[in-house]
C-alpha cells in the first residue's frame, strides 16, 4: 500500500545544489588518491581539506566541517598506524555481544515465568562500549582471526571494483600490518573493515565467544553537524518509492513478482471477522534519552495490571537499595544488571496490555545515542509510536540537538519505517509547573520539524503528562494546573490509532528479530513480526539466508500459545527439523515456494539526512536492513534526484551532501535477505549509519 504523505514544509532547492556545485567543483577523488600531497598546508598548524577547502587544526585527521579525511590514502605501504586513524566505524562491543547471547534465551524464560508482561529484543548492536571496542581489536590482530579477517578482506576486494581507488588505498594500509593497539582510544579504524564486519555478524554468529569487558563510555566523536534547516524526509521516500514503482527494478526478481501475484492464499490465513475482537498494535516508544519512556510503559503496564502490587513493591525495594529509587517503574522494562545500575534502556522491551481497542505490543525503545541501532530492530515493527519529549528546561532543547538529540533521530527513523501516527507525550510537565506556555512552546517547536519529516498534523496527538504523578495516562489529569487541557488522556489517545492494514494474503514473511535456542530440549524460536502472509502449527517455512526447510512446531503471540498467527502479529515460531544455528537473527522466515532474494550489492535510493556528513564513492557505512545488519561500502553514485520531483538533475556525482538524494550502489561484506520496496516494504527500506549516527534513509530500487 502506498504511504500517503505531505510534502511537508519545502525549503530551497537551489541552496542545496549550490552547495552541491561547490562540492563537486573541489572535489577530485583521483587527484587526492594519487597525490595525497597536493593536501594544502596554508600555514604551520593548519591543513586545508581538499573538497570544501576549510582550513583545518592540524590534529585533526577529518575535515571538521565535512568530515572528508585529511588524506585518507596517505602513503598505502607505509601507513603508520600510530597516525591518527583517518576513519572510524562503530563496532558491537564485547559486552553487548555478551548480553545478546544472554537475552536471547533470557527472552524465553521471561516470557513463561512472568506472563509475558515483557520481554528483552536483543539484537546485533552497534558499540556501547567504546573502550571495549579497541580492546576487542587489540587482542584480535595477531590471531588466527587476522588470517580470517584478511580472507574475507580479499573477498570483498575480489568484488570492488578496480577503478575505486580509495577503497584499494584502504585495503593497502590495512595490509600494511599497522597495529589497531595504536588507534586512538574510542573507535576502531575503518581500514579493518573486515574486523568490523565480522564484529557486526559476531552478534549474532558468535556472542558466546566475546569476552566480557569494561562499561566506560565515550562521548560519540561524531563530526556531524547540525545544518540548521529541517528538510522534508517523507516527500522524498515518497518519490523514492513512486520511482521504484515506475520500473526501475531490473529483471533479478521479475519472475518472483509474477508468482507473488499467483499466489492464493488458503482460506484458514484469512481473518474471520468475529474472531478476535482486539487488533493488535506494534506500537513504539521512542525519543531521547532519559525522557520517561521506560517509566512510562512500567507506569502503565501497572495502571493496566499487568504488573501487580506485589511486583511493584519488589522494584520499589529493589531500586531503592541502590539508590535508584525513581527507576522504580523502569525497572519492569529495564531488566539487566547492567541496565539498572547505570539506569538506561540498551535493548527494546516487549512487554503487552490491553486497550478498548487494541492488543498492545508495547516496544520500549533506548534513548541513549550508542543504542540507535536497538532502537531501529524493535521501531521497525511498529504500527504506530509514543514520541516521549522531556517537558524540562534544557532537556527539550538537548533532544532536538540536530547533532546529538534523538528526539530529531528517532523521529526522522520512525517516520522512514512507514510509521505515520503517532503520540508526542510531553512528559515530565511536573517540573514545569504543568505550564501551558512550556507545552505550547515545545509543540510549536516539534510541530515544524515533524511536518518535516513528512507527518501530517492529523496523525500526530499532543499529551501534556506527568508519568510521576500519574497525570493524563489512563484517565483525565486531576491536578487543577493541568486545567486548561481538553484532549484526550494517553490511553484514549492510543485507542483513537487508526488500525494498521495487514497483508495476510500475501506469502508468509517474518523478518527475524531475535533467536532463542534451548539446546537441551534440541529446540529454536524465531521471533519477530509477520510482515506479510499466515503461518499455522505444522505450515513448512523457508529459513533464509540459509535456504533450509523447517516445520512450525508451535507458535507463541504476546507470550500464549496459539495456533494461528497473521500478518502483524510479533510471534516466536519453534521450529523443528533444522539446525538451531541455522535460524539466524536477521534472517527471514518465508513461503518456501516464496523465497526472498539474498543479495550483496543492492542499488537504493537515499535521502542524506539533515546535518549528515558527506556520502563519497567509497565510503564506509553500516548498512542496516529491517532487523540485517551489514558493513558497506559505497560502490557508485549514479545519479543526484531532484528532492521533489525524483527527477535525475545530475549524472555521477562525485559525492553527496546532506539534504540531498542520489541513486547510489552498495557492496555489502556479506550477503543479507532484501527486496526492492516496490514488492516488499518491509524487506526495502534502508538505514546507513556511521560515526554513530545515521547518515542516510532509503529504498532498494535493484538487486544488482
Ligand atoms: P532511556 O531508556 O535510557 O532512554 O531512558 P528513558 O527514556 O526510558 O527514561 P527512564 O524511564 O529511565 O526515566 C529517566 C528518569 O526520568 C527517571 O529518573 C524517572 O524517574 C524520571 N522521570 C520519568 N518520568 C518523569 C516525570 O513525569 N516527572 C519527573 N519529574 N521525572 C520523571
Ligand atoms: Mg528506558
Amino acid at each position: 500500500m502506498p504511504r500517503k504523505v505531505n510534502y511537508g514544509v519545502d525549503y530551497d532547492d537551489d541552496d542545496d545544489y549550490d552547495d552541491y556545485d561547490e562540492y563537486d567543483y573541489g572535489y577530485e577523488v583521483e587527484e587526492n588518491v594519487e597525490t595525497p600531497s597536493e593536501e594544502e598546508t596554508i600555514n604551520h598548524g593548519v591543513w586545508r581539506c581538499s573538497i570544501c577547502t576549510y582550513d583545518n587544526d592540524a590534529t585533526l585527521s577529518a575535515c571538521d566541517i565535512c568530515g572528508v579525511l585529511r588524506s585518507p590514502l596517505v602513503n598505502n605501504s607505509t601507513y603508520d598506524g600510530k597516525k591518527t586513524a583517518p576513519f572510524k566505524f562503530d563496532v558491537p562491543s564485547p559486552d553487548d555481544v555478551v548480553s545478546n547471547g544472554l537475552r536471547s534465551s533470557k527472552l524465553g524464560l521471561k516470557a513463561n515465568i512472568f506472563d509475558s508482561k515483557s520481554s528483552k529484543v536483543s539484537s546485533s548492536v552497534v558499540g556501547k562500549n567504546e573502550a571495549a571496542k579497541v580492546q576487542l581489536s587489540t587482542k584480535r590482530s595477531g590471531s588466527s582471526y587476522d588470517s580470517t579477517a584478511k580472507d574475507k578482506h580479499n573477498r570483498l576486494n575480489e568484488i570492488i571494483s578496480s577503478k575505486n581507488l580509495e577503497v584499494d588505498a584502504l585495503s593497502s594500509s590495512r595490509n600494511s600490518d599497522n597495529s589497531s593497539a595504536s588507534m586512538p582510544k574510542g573507535r576502531i579504524d575503518i581500514v579493518d573493515e573486515s574486523i568490523v564486519a565480522d564484529n557486526l555478524r559476531s552478534s549474532v554468529k558468535r556472542s558466546s565467544l566475546m569476552p566480557k569487558e569494561i562499561h566506560n563510555m565515550v562521548d560519540d566523536s561524531s563530526s556531524s553537524r547540525n545544518g540548521g534547516e529541517v528538510h522534508s524526509l517523507t516527500s522524498n521516500v515518497k518519490n523514492m518509492s513512486l520511482a521504484a514503482k515506475s520500473g526501475h527494478s531490473k529483471d533479478t526478481s521479475a519472475g518472483r513478482a509474477n508468482s507473488y501475484a499467483q499466489y492464493k492464499p488458503e482460506e484458514w490465513m484469512l481473518p474471520e471477522k468475529a474472531e478476535d475482537s482486539l487488533t493488535q498494535l506494534n506500537l513504539a516508544i521512542v525519543g531521547h534519552v532519559d525522557s520517561g519512556k521506560s517509566t512510562l510503559s512500567g507506569r502503565l503496564l501497572h495502571l493496566l495490571g499487568r504488573i501487580s502490587q506485589k511486583e511493584m513493591h519488589k522494584y520499589e525495594k529493589e531500586s531503592k537499595l541502590q539508590g535508584k529509587g525513581s527507576f522504580a517503574y523502569a525497572w519492569a522494562l529495564d531488566e539487566s544488571a547492567e541496565e539498572r545500575e547505570r539506569g538506561i534502556t540498551m535493548t527494546v522491551a516487549v512487554a503487552y496490555f490491553d486497550s478498548k481497542r487494541y492488543h498492545v505490543v508495547v516496544l520500549d525503545s533506548p534513548g541513549h545515542k550508542d543504542f540507535v541501532p536497538n532502537m531501529i530492530t524493535g521501531a521497525t515493527q511498529a504500527d504506530a509510536a509514543i514520541l516521549v519529549v522531556d517537558a524540562s528546561i534544557g532537556s527539550f532543547e538537548a533532544g532536538m540537538d540536530g547533532a546529538k538529540g534523538q528526539t530529531r533521530e528517532h523521529a526522522q527513523l520512525i517516520r522512514s519505517f512507514g510509521v505515520d501516527q503517532i503520540i508526542v507525550a510531553v512528559n515530565k510537565m511536573d517540573t514545569v509547573e504543568y505550564s501551558k506556555n512550556r507545552f505550547d512552546f515545545l509543540k510549536s517547536q516539534l510541530w515544524t520539524f515533524l511536518r518535516s519529516c513528512g507527518f501530517k498534523d492529523s496523525s500526530v496527538s499532543w499529551i501534556p503528562l506527568s508519568v510521576v504523578e500519574n497525570q493524563n495516562l489512563v484517565a483525565a489529569p486531576s491536578d487543577v494546573r493541568l486545567s486548561w487541557y481538553h484532549g484526550p488522556y494517553l490511553l484514549d489517545a492510543i485507542d483513537s490509532f487508526q488500525p494498521p492494514t495487514r497483508d495476510c494474503s500475501k506469502p508468509l514473511l517474518i523478518p527475524i528479530c531475535d533467536v532463542i535456542r534451548s539446546p537441551s530440549q534440541g529446540q529454536v524460536s524465531a521471533c519477530g513480526k509477520l510482515e506479510a502472509g499466515a503461518v499455522r502449527s505444522g505450515s513448512k517455512v523457508l529459513v533464509m539466508p540459509s535456504a533450509n526447510i523447517a516445520t512450525v512446531r508451535s507458535l507463541e503471540r504476546g507470550s500464549q500459545a496459539c495456533t494461528i498467527a497473521r500478518a502483524g502479529d510479533n510471534v516466536a515460531v519453534n521450529l523443528h527439523g533444522i539446525d538451531g544455528n541455522l535460524v539466524l537473527a536477521g534472517g527471514v522466515l518465508c513461503h518456501p515456494d516464496f523465497p526472498v532474494a539474498i543479495a550483496k550489492h543492492l542499488e537504493l535510493k537515499v535521502l542524506v539526512l539533515d546535518g549528515a556528513t558527506p556520502i563519497l564513492i567509497g565510503s564506509q557505512l553500516e548498512f542496516h536492513i529491517h532487523h540485517a545488519k551489514e558493513a558497506a561500502r559505497v560502490a557508485k553514485i549514479s545519479s543526484l534526484l531532484d528532492s521533489k520531483t525524483g527527477k535525475v538533475t545530475k549524472k555521477a556525482p562525485r559525492c553527496i551532501v546532506a539534504k540531498q538524494s542520489a541513486v547510489v550502489e552498495v557492496i555489502l561484506h556479506e550477503p543479507v535477505c532484501a527486496e526492492e520496496f516496490s514488492k516488499c516494504k518491509a524487506l526495502g527500506r534502508v538505514f546507513l549509519r556511521t560515526l554513530g549516527r545515521t547518515v542516510a534513509v532509503g529504498i532498494v530500487t535493484r538487486i544488482v
